[in-house]
């Protein structure tokens, strides 16, 4: 159908949960992101899980938990940095390759996660 949502293009949930997957495995081992992290990635995970669900155009289901997302304020905590965006979308990239997701949506997807990560960057790289 023509107004199919990127979340439904995709294969929805259980895509979504093959993203967020491939996506925490990176950044677990990732040398810029791991210092950031919890050990355990379990519960920011199943935060991103929501939030990616929405934010591809499924149901609403981060914001009926949690709220309006506020992003950049729930980041700030946390020093981002240009290097840790470039880092996270890294991860994220080889992320959406390893769960199947197929051009032309995987281009368009990461155009928008790139924007929104540079939103993130809260601290210059020589300031951490
Ligand atoms: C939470 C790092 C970009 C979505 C977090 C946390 C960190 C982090 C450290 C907190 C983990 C904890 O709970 O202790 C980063 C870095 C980014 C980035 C380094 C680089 C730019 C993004 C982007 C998105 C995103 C682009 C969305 C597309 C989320 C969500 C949470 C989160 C939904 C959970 C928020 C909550 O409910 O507490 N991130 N993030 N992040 N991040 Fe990011």
């Amino acid at each position: 159908a023509p107004d199919q949502t990127p979340y439904e293009l995709i294969g929805g949930a259980e895509t979504v949960q093959r993203l967020v997957n491939a996506f925490y495995k990176r950044v677990g081992q990732h040398p810029d992101l791991k210092p950031i992290f919890p050990e355990d990635l379990t519960p920011v995970a199943r935060r991103q899980y929501k939030f990616l669900t929405q934010f591809f155009g499924g149901p609403p289901l981060y914001s009926q938990e949690y709220g309006p997302p506020m992003l950049r304020a729930r980041h700030m905590p946390f020093p981002i940095t240009p290097k840790r965006a470039w880092a996270w979308l890294s991860c994220m990239s080889e992320a959406l390759e390893e769960a199947g997701i197929e051009e032309p949506i995987r281009g368009f997807l990461f155009e928008r996660l790139t924007m929104t990560a540079h939103h993130m960057i809260n601290t210059p790289d020589d300031e951490e």
